[in-house]
């Protein structure tokens, strides 16, 4: 089948023209052989004819290697608190936080600030400085200003600044995977949808065609706006609700069943009919991915009928994989953690967060000078696997502000308190697996 020939095509292709050594992660092939990662040969081949291809990254030598933009465009409460004090709200969603302010213009002029220099043209610089390739941003869909109902509260203006901050990932030579994390209706209860709904209301006709608008508007974006020319894969829709959430079976089976039955492959039609109305070529088509089975929600594929360019999502949080509360028993865990199954899959969530009832001990503190080898290793443990056993990763998250203070949960930290290296390619040399 197609997906067999091009991985075949593919790893010819790079065990063809480089040997391998542990370390050569930064460059990302395409599928007619341009290093992606090179933005001088990007600029030869032509940047803006040329989709970035994730089916490419079928090996362990052109893995994504990535950081998720979380609490940019949908802030999360316990990852910045200082935002919403910020704009004196006292919530835990978007949601929440608009209608306390209770005075539009003035919510959007707060979000705007925070949209705006939250994360700046620097940060993306210095992920490529530490050998990142890849980001993922979290939108939600009140971007698209034309869905939202009167009743649903949400910060306007975001258009702009979400273009903007693409434009800053292309310019670093990054490539973007973005995603309808806040879905019409909420996909999940949790705020990361940015709204607190108890009974999600994302599964039915009303809000899957609102979802469909947003996707066929961002399918149109990546293809006419520049900014966008990294931007290689569209996630259908982050985390929904799952099956062995078992006090909530009956209403999460008939969501999930109708979210593959009938989103999905609406959602993947929607998508490329856009593209054939813009007349792009196969090769600059974008990824559509979806939560890979393991996530819980059943098997994404089950009702689609055209694989071409799919993609799978992969969220590791070993914090909650009821790993014995002991160093070795995490490094253990991670080494043999593995994540194959659908491909092309890519870890697109994980952290370095430990269980919470012992993360902030003595013998787990991440800022104790004794601890940081544990996590160093650990780190590499997961890098290993999710490279050699999924296409890559993509750390939660890039950045966090306020109280939460927690290198495990924040990349650009992490470097910095010496949990994460520069170089990312000495986890295969730590011995973290030996
Ligand atoms: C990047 O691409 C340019 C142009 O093709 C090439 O000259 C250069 O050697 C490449 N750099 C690396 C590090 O591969
Ligand atoms: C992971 O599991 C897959 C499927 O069972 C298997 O083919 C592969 O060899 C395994 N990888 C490793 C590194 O054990």
């Amino acid at each position: 089948m197609r997906l067999n020939q091009y991985a075949l095509f593919t790893s010819l292709l790079v065990c063809g023209s480089l040997a391998w050594l542990p370390g050569e992660h930064r460059q990302i092939l395409s599928r007619d052989g341009v290093d992606l990662f090179n933005r001088s040969s990007l600029h030869e081949a032509g940047l803006l004819k040329k989709r970035y291809l994730p089916h490419d990254y079928g090996n362990d030598k052109n893995a994504i290697r990535g950081v998720n933009l979380g609490s940019l465009f949908i802030v999360e409460n316990w990852l910045s608190d200082d935002v919403f004090k910020g704009f004196g709200c006292n919530s835990k969603s978007e949601f929440d936080c608009v209608s306390s302010i209770n005075d539009q213009a003035k919510a959007n002029s707060n979000f705007q600030g925070h949209w705006g220099s939250w994360i700046t043209k620097d940060d993306f610089t210095q992920m490529v400085s530490y050998g990142l390739n890849t980001v993922r941003i979290p939108v939600g869909y009140w971007f698209l200003e034309s869905i939202v109902d009167k009743s649903e509260h949400f910060p306007q203006g975001g258009e702009q600044y979400l273009d903007e901050v693409v434009g800053w990932a292309k310019d670093a030579g990054l490539y973007v995977i973005i995603v309808l994390h806040g879905a019409p209706g909420a996909q999940a209860t949790d705020a990361f949808t940015g709204q607190l709904n108890s009974n999600p209301g994302f599964y039915g006709d009303y809000n899957y065609n609102r979802a469909y608008q947003w996707l066929e508007w961002m399918t149109n974006k990546v293809h006419t706006n520049p900014a966008y020319s990294t931007v290689g894969m569209l996630e259908l829709v982050n985390e929904p609700e799952r099956l062995f959430d078992a006090s909530k079976y009956p209403s999460v089976q008939a969501n999930t069943d109708s979210m593959r039955n009938t989103y999905y492959p609406t959602a993947w039609s929607k998508i490329r009919d856009a593209e054939s109305s813009l007349k792009v070529s196969s090769d600059s088509q974008l990824s559509i991915q979806m939560m890979d089975q393991k996530w819980g929600s059943g098997d994404p594929k089950q009702y689609l009928t055209d694989l071409y360019l799919a993609a799978y999502d992969d969220h590791q949080y070993v914090k909650y994989a009821g790993v014995a509360e002991d160093k070795d028993a995490y490094i253990k865990f991670s080494c043999g953690d593995n994540r194959s199954g659908n491909w092309p899959v890519f870890v697109g969530e994980w952290s370095l967060s430990v269980a919470t009832d012992v993360q902030w001990t003595d013998a787990w503190n991440p800022n104790r000078d004794e601890n940081k080898d544990f996590y160093r290793k650990w780190w590499a443990a997961q890098v290993m696997s999710y490279e050699k056993t999924a296409q890559g990763w993509v750390f939660w998250t890039w950045k966090t502000s306020g109280s939460l203070n927690d290198p495990r949960w924040d990349y650009k930290m992490a470097v910095s308190a010496g949990l994460i290296p520069t170089d990312i390619d000495s986890a295969y040399t730590m011995g973290a697996c030996s």
